[in-house]
C-alpha cells in the first residue's frame, strides 16, 4: 500500500507538488494522470526515497519514504527517463550489471527476457536495438528482481500501439500476480484502459480521482443517446422516458443502426476541471 498525506515540495519558489494526499491499494493499477509539467514524475522521485520533500507524508508498505532502507528499496521496480541503459552491451548484460548488485535467482534473466519478449534478441548489442525493444527492456530491468511495487514513468510514452498494449499486458499480468503497479501517464486511453483508480493531477494539485469509468460518468452533464438506424436517421435522446418508444420504435421496425450513450472522456473531463488538455 502506498499513503500520502498533504505532501508539499518546491524547487526554489516554484511550488511542484501542492499538498496531496491519495491512498493506493494493494493489488490495484493506480494511474497518476495529468500533462507534461504537473509533477507526476516528482511525485515518483519522492515516493521512491530519490528526492527530498518539504512538508507532509508518504509511505510505500508502511515505510517512511525518508528512512527507505537498501533492503527496503530492493522491493521497487523503477521505470523512468533518467534510468538509462548501456548501448554497448547487449540485453542480457545490460540486467546482469543490475542483477549483480541486487542478486536474484539464476535464471532470472532469461525468464524476464521472455517475459518481455527479447529473449531471441538476448545476445543482441542495445545501440541495435528499437525504441520499442529499449522500452520492453527497461521495463524487465524494473521487473527482473520481482518488486513487490512497480513504479513505471510513462511506460509507453511515444511508443507504436503493439509495443504499448504488450507493454499493457505484462504489466496487467505482474498485477494478477500481486504487485502493486504505480504508473504515470498524459495519455486518456492508456489510463482508460491499464488503471483500475485514478488520480488527475494538473500543476502540483489533485483535481479528481476515482475509477476512470465512474469518472466520465460523473462529469456526464449531457446524459445523451446517440442512435443512428440503417437508412441513416440519427437522433441524439435524452434520459427519459420519451426516448424508449422512439427507440423501440426503430428496434420493432429493425432499424437499428447504432446506439451509444454520450459520456464524455477523460480528456473533456480533464478540460472541464482545468480548462487544459492532457496532450499539449
Ligand atoms: N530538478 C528540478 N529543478 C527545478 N525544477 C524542476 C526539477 N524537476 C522538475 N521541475 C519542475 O517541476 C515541475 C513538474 O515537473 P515533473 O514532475 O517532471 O512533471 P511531469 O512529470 O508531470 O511532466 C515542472 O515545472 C518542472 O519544470
Ligand atoms: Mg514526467
Amino acid at each position: 500500500m502506498i499513503s500520502v498525506k498533504d505532501l508539499s515540495k518546491s524547487f526554489g519558489t516554484k511550488k511542484v507538488l501542492d499538498g496531496i494526499s491519495m491512498t493506493v491499494e494493494d493489488g490495484e493499477i493506480f494511474g497518476l494522470l495529468g500533462p507534461s509539467g504537473a509533477g507526476k514524475t516528482t511525485l515518483i522521485r519522492v515516493l521512491t526515497g530519490q528526492l527530498k520533500f518539504e512538508s507532509g507524508e508518504a509511505s510505500v508498505m508502511d515505510k517512511d519514504v525518508r528512512k527507505l532502507s537498501g533492503e527496503d528499496k530492493k522491493q521497487f521496480g523503477i521505470m523512468m527517463d533518467d534510468f538509462g541503459l548501456y548501448e554497448r552491451l547487449n540485453a542480457f548484460q545490460n540486467l546482469k550489471v543490475f542483477t549483480d548488485i541486487y542478486g536474484v535467482e539464476k535464471d532470472a534473466i532469461d525468464k524476464v527476457l521472455a517475459e518481455v519478449k527479447l529473449d531471441r534478441d538476448a545476445k543482441k548489442e542495445v545501440s541495435k536495438f528499437s525504441k520499442g525493444m529499449k522500452e520492453r527492456l527497461r521495463l524487465a530491468r524494473a521487473l527482473v528482481t520481482h518488486p513487490q511495487v512497480l513504479f513505471l514513468d510513462e511506460p509507453t510514452s511515444g511508443l507504436d500501439p503493439q509495443t504499448a498494449n504488450e507493454i499493457h499486458e505484462i504489466i496487467r499480468n505482474r498485477k494478477e500476480a500481486g504487485c502493486i503497479i504505480f504508473l504515470t501517464t498524459h495519455n486518456m486511453t492508456e489510463a482508460e484502459k491499464l488503471c483500475d483508480h485514478l488520480v488527475l493531477l494538473n500543476e502540483g494539485k489533485i483535481v479528481e480521482s476515482g475509477a476512470p469509468k465512474e469518472l466520465c460518468l460523473r462529469y456526464d452533464h449531457q446524459k445523451r443517446i446517440e442512435v443512428t438506424t440503417v437508412d441513416g436517421e440519427k437522433e441524439s435522446l435524452k434520459y427519459e422516458a420519451a426516448s424508449a418508444e422512439y427507440i423501440e420504435r426503430i428496434l420493432r421496425e429493425g432499424r437499428l443502426s447504432t446506439i451509444h450513450s454520450k459520456e464524455p472522456n477523460l480528456e473533456t473531463v480533464f478540460m472541464e476541471l482545468t480548462g487544459r488538455k492532457l496532450e499539449a
